[in-house]
């Protein structure tokens, strides 16, 4: 696919063209039987997690969802650079998710620096708002669960008020997420690190976790 003027993009998407869809249908999912789980992250941005949880856990398959074409297809192409079989992209608004994949589907949700939008009116945009909680509960298997990462303090603090006022479980939640993994623990999500986490890790700022589940009604 060519987008005018822009040849780097252009070839992503030609490095890529097997492992991403631009206008996504009903998700098949026939061959992802035979992997342990299936792992979503939402705002996948250019990649870097959703490459390294692969490789890493080579007995799950991850599904990453992003908005826009230039940073999902150089999401896309690290992934085919890594020859990696386990991934696939969907360039989509999460909004949209229950018409691409089918309920109960995935064992974790991924929510990585997802953008704060720090003002009041445009709270509905947040991924932990009670209209996305609701898309995540339908999208978990029964024992499945969120997990969040964020250098953002309101955004946290907000999300946790969300999920409880949704009547999640909040399972745990860190204000200090180490760096460093404690051994046999290197493969987990919180201690992979993205794009956006390596830049403020860089600057010394704090990063927030927490995992929550939803109510089972
Ligand atoms: C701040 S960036 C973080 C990127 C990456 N997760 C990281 O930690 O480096 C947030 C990303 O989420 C994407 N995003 C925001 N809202 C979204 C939505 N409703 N559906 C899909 N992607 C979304 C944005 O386009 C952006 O690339």
């Amino acid at each position: 696919m060519r987008i005018r003027g822009n040849d780097k993009i252009t070839a992503y998407l030609d490095k890529s063209e097997a492992l991403l869809d631009l206008h996504p249908q009903p998700a098949d999912l026939t061959n992802t039987h035979r992997y342990d789980d299936l792992r979503l992250e939402i705002g996948c941005g250019r990649g870097a997690f959703l490459s390294q949880m692969a490789e890493a856990n080579p007995n799950v398959y991850f599904f990453g969802v992003e908005k826009f074409v230039p940073i999902i297809a150089r999401a896309a192409a690290l992934a085919a650079n890594k020859e990696l079989s386990n991934a696939h992209f969907y360039k989509m608004d999460i909004t949209n998710a229950l018409t691409i994949f089918p309920e109960h589907a995935f064992s974790i949700i991924y929510l990585n620096f997802s953008d704060p939008w720090p003002k009041r009116r445009h709270e509905k945009h947040r991924l932990t708002h009670a209209r996305f909680l609701a898309i995540y509960k339908k999208l978990l298997r029964p024992e499945g669960w969120v997990e969040l990462k964020t250098d953002n303090e309101m955004l946290f603090d907000w999300s946790l008020h969300s999920l409880h006022h949704a009547g999640w479980e909040v399972l745990e939640q860190d204000r200090k997420l180490s760096g460093e993994a404690p051994i046999g623990r290197e493969n987990e999500g919180r201690y992979k690190k993205t794009e956006y986490e390596a830049r403020f890790r860089g600057l010394g700022q704090p990063i927030f976790f927490l995992q929550a589940k939803p109510p089972v009604n």
